[in-house]
């Protein structure tokens, strides 16, 4: 780490999560027990993966503490945010995601994390009835009250540094306006006149932590910071911004599995995807308006992998349907199922077929844990707006779409981007190319 020529990562990280709930309480007890020696914090790409740096006789494989200052799992503060009064603990055994005794050795530690009272507004999440609620007249209301949450959160932890991570659930969705949401300006001014149709709650959380200086994290497929007005507030203030949506199961596989399809030069005719999941998130997905947003996410992955004008006889007018279906049973263990119909020399069809049978907190947590580590790395770095390096992580990779940027969705590619980025923040040279 001799090299980097990042702030150190002294003091304590503080971690506040909007939402506590199955993801967000995996990912504490992961943490803690892991801290305790008691579990390995398997899938975390931050705490496992080794980069090369250097070439030739120069050749090192490092981890990545080895070569960029990043925050250690022992100076780690957890608050976080709900609309249910439960406490870490009691929403890890509601999740019932991990057994008792994975939850029993941090019990002391996760009782403690009580969360704060949530900026929600029902018409954004109809299913959820909780009381641990503000009583807020404006959207700006809700930002201050949210902005006060933080600072007291910093003063009571003694910490040196938040960032702020959505893990709440998926909100209805909210078009882009480019009439509010254009510049900072128009956004102040929707808050202010409490404009409920165009600013979500998660939009006051967002803009709460960058004016707070914490980087903001968005791991449902809301809009919230998706929008030029948060991007210039981000660059403005020089806060990192990541989103959107955790890239998990299905969407993981996707976007590993496509570039197979077009490196090799087959045909897609179609690819359908379909889910069962009974826990929280589901029930609240179950709503067709909550869904929506989820399905704008998850569509986009496949268009900017397999594209038509680059391979029009291969990619035209491939048929990509997206489903979840709410089902009780499995809660959290959610399966998903693929068919891909392709087509091969002279157009004659094959196809694949994957079920993965996956627990999505299970791979939620170690995203949610690298995302927060990595944020709080990119702002000590200096860097503001939208961290691209991220995309890795993440279903719907967030990219200045008015400009006519595009995602970067291959999973191999964004790697390569993360690899890069930790390279040229450890002070060593970005080498590898993305064709
Ligand atoms: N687990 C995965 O594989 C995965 C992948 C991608 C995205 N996500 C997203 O992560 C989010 C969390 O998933 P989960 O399984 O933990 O869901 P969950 O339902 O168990 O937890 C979400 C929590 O957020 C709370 N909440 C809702 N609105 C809030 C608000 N305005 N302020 C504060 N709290 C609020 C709810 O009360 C609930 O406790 C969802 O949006 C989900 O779509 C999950």
């Amino acid at each position: 780490m001799e090299k980097s020529k990042v702030k150190p990562a002294d003091g304590k990280l503080g971690i506040m999560v909007v939402g506590l709930g199955a993801v967000t309480s995996t990912f504490m007890t992961g943490v803690l027990m892991a801290r305790k020696g008691l579990a390995k914090p398997v899938g975390s790409m931050t705490q496992y993966d080794k980069i090369r740096v250097g070439k030739g006789n120069d050749k090192k494989y490092l981890s990545y503490y080895d070569i960029v200052p990043l925050a250690k799992l022992d100076d780690i503060v957890f608050g976080a945010w709900d609309v249910y009064p439960a406490n870490a603990y009691q929403s890890a055994m509601y999740a019932e995601v991990l057994k008792e005794k994975d939850i029993n050795p941090v019990k002391d530690e996760l009782s403690k994390i009580v969360p704060f009272k949530a900026a929600f507004d029902k018409n954004y999440a109809k299913r959820l009835d909780g009381d641990n609620v503000k009583s807020c007249a404006t959207r700006w209301d809700m930002v201050e009250e949210l902005r006060a949450d933080i600072k007291k959160f910093k003063a009571d932890n003694g910490l040196d540094r938040v960032v702020v991570a959505w893990a709440a659930s998926t909100e209805i969705y909210v078009e882009p306006n480019l009439k509010v949401h254009d510049t900072l300006a128009h956004l102040e001014e929707a808050m202010k006149a409490n404009d409920t149709v165009n600013i979500a709650p998660s939009m006051c959380y967002a803009y709460a932590a960058l004016a707070e200086g914490c980087p903001f994290i968005m791991g449902a497929p809301n809009t919230t910071v998706d929008i030029p007005a948060m991007w210039e507030m981000s660059e403005k203030l020089n806060v990192p911004i990541a989103g959107k949506d955790f890239k998990t199961g299905q969407t993981l596989v996707k976007s590993g599995f496509a570039p197979i399809i077009g490196t090799r030069c087959l045909g897609l005719a179609g690819w359908f995807s379909t889910n069962i999941l009974g826990n929280r998130d589901g029930l609240v997905l179950d709503e067709p308006a909550n869904f929506h947003t989820k399905e704008v996410s998850k569509l986009s992955t496949l268009e900017s992998i397999l594209q038509a004008d680059k391979q029009p006889d291969l990619y035209t007018d491939y048929y990509h349907k997206v489903r979840i279906n709410y089902y009780p049973p499995r809660n959290d263990n959610k399966e998903g199922w693929d068919n891909i119909d392709i087509f091969g020399w002279m157009g004659y069809p094959m196809q694949i077929k994957i079920n993965f049978l996956c627990r999505d907190s299970i791979l939620a947590a170690p995203l949610l844990l690298d995302l927060c580590l990595l944020s709080d790395l990119a702002a000590r770095a200096g860097k503001g707006g939208i961290q691209r390096f991220l995309s890795f992580f993440l279903k719907a990779p967030m990219h200045d779409y008015t400009k006519n940027e595009e995602p970067v969705n291959h999973l191999f590619q964004q790697y390569t981007m993360l690899k890069n980025a930790i390279r040229e923040m450890g002070g060593y040279e970005a080498d590898e190319e993305i064709d």
